[in-house]
C-alpha cells in the first residue's frame, strides 16, 4: 500500500535562522541593519546584542529594538557566542560586525583581541579596514569585508563585500542575508575590487548629489523657486535610473531615443561634450579609487 503523503509545516532553514549578531559600536549603520533585520522580521530582538560606550545610547536601543546593549565591545561579542552545549545541527551562524568609525578600529580591536570564537565571523563596515589588519590584530581568520553607501540608511544602499577562505558558504549565506537590511548586495573578487567599489558605489552618492545640486541651481537660475526645481530634478532622476534598470538599455541608445536633430537635448549634450563632464567623471573615480588603494595601505 503507498503510504499517505505527509503534510509537514518544515520549511527551507533561512540564513539567519538561530543566528546571533554582535553590533560593535551602535551608531548610523549598525542601526539601519538592525533595524531592517527586524522590520522584515528575519530575526528576533533577541538573537541580536551590540555594544555602545554611552549609557543614554545604550538604552534608546534598548526601548527602539529590544536588543541588549552592553557598555563593553569583548561582553558583547561574547553574548553572541553560541553555548558549548548547543545543538550544532540548531546553531546558526554568529556575527561579530565592527561598526565604528575608522579611527577607533584599532582600539576596539585591541579589546576584542581573544574574545572572538573560532566559529564567528567577523563583518567589518569599516571604510578602508583591510581583512588582514582585523584577521592579525585580533588573530581570528574568518573575516568579511564590506563597504555600503550612504542609501543603506533607507535600505536602497549597495553593498560590495568579499570573504577570507576560512568563511564557508553558509556563513557567507548568513552575512548576505544580514546585509540586505541595507539594500542590494554584491560579491566581489578581492579587496583589489572593493577598493574599486570604493570610489564607484560607496564614494557614488557624492557625484550623483553633486550632479542632482548643479541641475538644481541651474533650475533656479532659469527662474523656477528651489522647491520646484528640486521636484523636477529629483524626480528625473528617480525615473531615468529606474528606466534604464527596466528597459536593459545601454545608456547611449536611451540618450538617443531623445535626442532629435537640432533639439535641445543634442545642444545640451553638446555643452556637456564640450566641458569634457564625461572626462572630469572619470578622472573623478579613478582618482577616489587611487585614495582608497593609499588609505587601505595606511
Ligand atoms: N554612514 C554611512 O553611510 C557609511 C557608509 C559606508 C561605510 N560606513 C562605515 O561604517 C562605519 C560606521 O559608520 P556610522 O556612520 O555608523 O558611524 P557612527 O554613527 O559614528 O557609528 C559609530 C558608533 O560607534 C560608537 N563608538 C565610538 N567609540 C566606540 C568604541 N570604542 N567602542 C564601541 N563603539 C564606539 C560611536 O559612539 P559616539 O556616537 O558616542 O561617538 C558611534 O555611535 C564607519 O567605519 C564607516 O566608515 C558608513
Amino acid at each position: 500500500m503507498d503510504s499517505p503523503d505527509i503534510e509537514t509545516n518544515s520549511r527551507e532553514r533561512a540564513p539567519l535562522d538561530n543566528a546571533r549578531l554582535a553590533f560593535i559600536g551602535c551608531g548610523v549603520m549598525a542601526e539601519a541593519i538592525i533595524a531592517g533585520l527586524l522590520r522584515r522580521q528575519l530575526v528576533n530582538p533577541d538573537q541580536i546584542v551590540g555594544s555602545h560606550p554611552r549609557a543614554a545610547r545604550r538604552e534608546e536601543l534598548y526601548a527602539k529594538y529590544g536588543a541588549r546593549i552592553f557598555e563593553s565591545n569583548r561582553e558583547a561579542a561574547l553574548a553572541a557566542q553560541h553555548s558549548e552545549s548547543a545543538n550544532e545541527t540548531n546553531a546558526g551562524a554568529s556575527l561579530v560586525i565592527l561598526a565604528v568609525k575608522p579611527q577607533r578600529l584599532g582600539k576596539v580591536l585591541h579589546e576584542l583581541k581573544g574574545a572572538i570564537h573560532p566559529d564567528q565571523i567577523v563583518v567589518s563596515i569599516v571604510a578602508g579596514a583591510r581583512t588582514e589588519t582585523i584577521a592579525g590584530e585580533l588573530l581570528h581568520p574568518a573575516v568579511v569585508r564590506t563597504m555600503p553607501n550612504t542609501p543603506a540608511q533607507i535600505g536602497q544602499g549597495m553593498t560590495a563585500w568579499t570573504a577570507t577562505a576560512e568563511v564557508d558558504e553558509a556563513q557567507e549565506q548568513a552575512v548576505c542575508a544580514m546585509l540586505e537590511a541595507l539594500g542590494k548586495t554584491l560579491k566581489v573578487e578581492n579587496e583589489r575590487q572593493i577598493d574599486m567599489a570604493t570610489a564607484l558605489s560607496a564614494t557614488g552618492p557624492t557625484y550623483i548629489f553633486l550632479v542632482m545640486e548643479a541641475l538644481v541651481d541651474a533650475g533656479v537660475h532659469m527662474g523656477f523657486s528651489r522647491h520646484v526645481a528640486q521636484e523636477l530634478v529629483q524626480q528625473t532622476m528617480l525615473g531615468s535610473v529606474m528606466f534604464a534598470k527596466e528597459s536593459h538599455k545601454h545608456p547611449a541608445e536611451l540618450r538617443n531615443m531623445v535626442t532629435s536633430p537640432g533639439g535641445t537635448s543634442a545642444e545640451a549634450t553638446y555643452q556637456m561634450e564640450k566641458g569634457s563632464l564625461r572626462t572630469v567623471l572619470s578622472k573623478a573615480v579613478w582618482a577616489a579609487y587611487q585614495r582608497a588603494v593609499a588609505l587601505g595601505g595606511k
